[in-house]
């Protein structure tokens, strides 16, 4: 069967920005026949995200990640529904995800490799499983839980950079559900800004693009920042950390603002802003999802209450086509998107 793929075309290098060049519509041949434990899937949604820079390095950087080859076949996040089975426990029609789905219009797969997804419990919107109801709002859930302190009643101040993203529009929304009394997220356009408040519940939101960060967050977080949910790191990072009470808390989630440049990770705070840190006796644990995957299904539940509550609000940025899937990306690492980028492959 002839198939469409999209396959690494040429690395970016270490300290390079990413462009839709790096990738390569091709196409390609799968077999006509499912062996036993296989099945045939038809590709509907493909996630693109920040930790994909890492895997067009030869070296990511990271023992968890493999580097994409050239010339072949990149994956990730991915959604799809079952053309045929020759699993026991999968069927035609069900809708499956996997963390490894290749980018390509129909694949066979490992039964074993794919979960079943419950259409029912996003109201339909099967996209979300990449996003608010998947490893995004994991992250945002988890993050927060794991490594916030964020309680009831104490009158914690949170601050969410990269806050229109996916993980952060979510983790401003979860931080507030959790317990948070206000909430301030950092974004790259007025636009984004003026979601955040009248659409997701922020309290406020800086364009961190105009004026002074530091000094605009002394105006809309009076009593300090108690919680800060990092998602970009670099300057954006040492203004808030500038801002953050005694014994406050980081939730390290990623460090965007780093990811073009030959760094390690997470990259060390410059010498005055690790000197407040310390001073402040500031928490900054490195927070990896993978790492409580126990307790991946209770929260997906919750995020899906949620979600079905209307107490989380969801937005996309959907990509038509595969063959528009590097062109996402590189609008995605330079703030096209609002919300989770989704690459949409059904038409
Ligand atoms: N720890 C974990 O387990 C885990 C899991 C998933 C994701 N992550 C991390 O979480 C972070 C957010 O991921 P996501 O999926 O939610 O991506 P995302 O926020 O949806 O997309 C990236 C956004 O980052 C902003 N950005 C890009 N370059 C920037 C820069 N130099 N300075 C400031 N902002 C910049 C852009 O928005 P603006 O317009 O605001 O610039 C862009 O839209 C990433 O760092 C990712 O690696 C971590």
């Amino acid at each position: 069967m002839i198939v469409q793929r999209v396959v690494l075309n040429s690395r970016p290098g270490k300290n390079g920005v990413p462009m839709a060049e790096n990738f390569r519509l091709e196409q390609s041949t799968i077999a006509d026949t499912v062996q036993a434990g296989q099945v045939r899937v038809k590709t509907l949604y493909l996630s693109v995200d920040p930790y994909m820079r890492c895997r067009m390095n030869e070296d990511t950087g990271s023992d968890y990640l493999q580097p994409w080859q050239l010339s072949e076949v990149a994956d990730g996040g991915g959604i799809g529904v079952v053309e045929e089975s020759k699993h026991q426990n999968l069927a035609k029609g069900d809708f499956v995800t996997s963390f490894t789905w290749p980018w390509q219009t129909v694949a066979i797969l490992d039964g074993n490799s794919l979960q079943k997804l419950v259409p029912q419990l996003v109201n339909g919107r099967l996209s979300y499983f990449l996003g608010a109801a998947g490893i995004t709002g994991l992250t945002a859930l988890l993050g927060i839980r794991e490594k916030g302190h964020v309680a009831v009643g104490a009158n914690q101040t949170m601050v969410v950079s990269g806050a229109a993203g996916a993980c952060g529009s979510l983790a401003g929304q979860i931080g507030r559900l959790e317990g948070c009394s206000r909430v301030v997220g950092i974004a790259g356009t007025d636009e984004k800004c003026s979601i955040l408040v009248q659409e997701m519940g922020f309290d406020a939101a800086i364009n961190y693009k105009k004026g002074d960060v530091a000094k605009q967050l002394r105006e809309l977080c009076p009593g300090g920042v108690d919680v800060y949910f990092d998602n970009v790191g670099g300057d954006i990072s040492d203004a808030v950390i500038s801002q953050m009470n005694q014994n406050s808390h980081i939730i390290l989630c990623g460090q965007i603002s780093q990811y073009n440049k030959d760094v390690p990770y997470p990259p060390p705070l410059p010498a005055d802003t690790e000197k407040i840190r310390k001073e402040k006796n500031i928490t900054r644990e490195r927070f990896l999802v993978l790492n409580y995957m126990d307790k991946q299904e209770a929260s997906v539940l919750q995020l899906c209450q949620w979600i079905q509550e209307g107490k989380l609000k969801v937005r996309e940025t959907v990509v038509e086509g595969l063959a528009n899937i590097g062109a996402a990306f590189q609008s995605m690492m330079n703030g096209g998107n609002i919300g989770k980028q989704i690459v949409s492959v059904s038409k």
